[in-house]
């Protein structure tokens, strides 16, 4: 089958290609020429994930998802959330975001945090959502060359070295678009799927 990735993120699409079954046929946005900057104007991460796989849905006729993640930070009540790419302002800096959290966590002992990945499948004007989520603490320090986001702040519980750190392939089994993408595979690999 045909399938969309709706996203810029080149990070994303490699890890992605990673774990997609050989007989899915990815498409991305560059490969379909798609330059525009899609707005994720959500109040949640379902929201932004919906909107990205819609207008790319809608305006190349192919099955198409999206996914959106949110940091959520035990001692900042759950931020940034599904603010997090642009924690410390538009620019969309992964170094400032990064900085910014090691401020405000700078006194702060309680270090808990999460990723939660929602992916939105768009195929044949109906939409689904799968979740993923991995649990982990923020560190004191950035560490790691890997990855791309947060990952050099975030350790995954069960483990002692931040995303960035840890080999792709460790971090694309337990990730939370890992999980979330394990998920959206189940779906497509089974009876109710349509067309997989
Ligand atoms: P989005 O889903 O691409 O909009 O990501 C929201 C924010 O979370 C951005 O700041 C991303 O850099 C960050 N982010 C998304 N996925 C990951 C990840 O796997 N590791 C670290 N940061 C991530």
């Amino acid at each position: 089958m045909e399938l969309v990735f709706a996203t810029h993120n080149p990070n994303k699409i490699k890890e992605v290609r990673l774990l997609l079954p050989a007989h899915i046929r990815l498409h991305t946005l560059e490969s379909l020429g798609c330059y525009t900057d899609i707005p994720e104007t959500g109040a949640t991460l379902e929201e932004n994930a919906r909107l990205k796989a819609d207008y790319v849905a809608g305006r190349y006729g192919l099955p198409c998802f999206a996914d959106d993640t949110g940091l959520l930070v035990n001692a900042l009540h759950g931020a940034p959330g599904v603010h997090s790419a642009r924690y410390a302002g538009g620019q969309k800096s992964a170094g400032d975001n990064m900085d910014k959290l090691l401020r405000e966590l700078e006194n702060t002992h309680d270090r808990e945090a999460r990723f939660e990945t929602v992916i939105a499948l768009v195929q044949d004007g109906d939409t689904r959502f799968f979740k993923g989520e991995v649990r982990g603490t923020i560190t004191r320090e950035k560490s790691g060359q890997g990855g791309f986001g947060y990952d050099p702040v975030f350790m995954p519980d069960g483990y002692d070295r931040t995303f960035a750190a840890l080999p792709l392939e460790v971090k694309n089994r337990i990730s939370h678009r890992a999980r979330a993408l394990q998920e959206l595979i189940a779906y497509l690999q089974g009876p109710g799927a349509g067309g997989a």
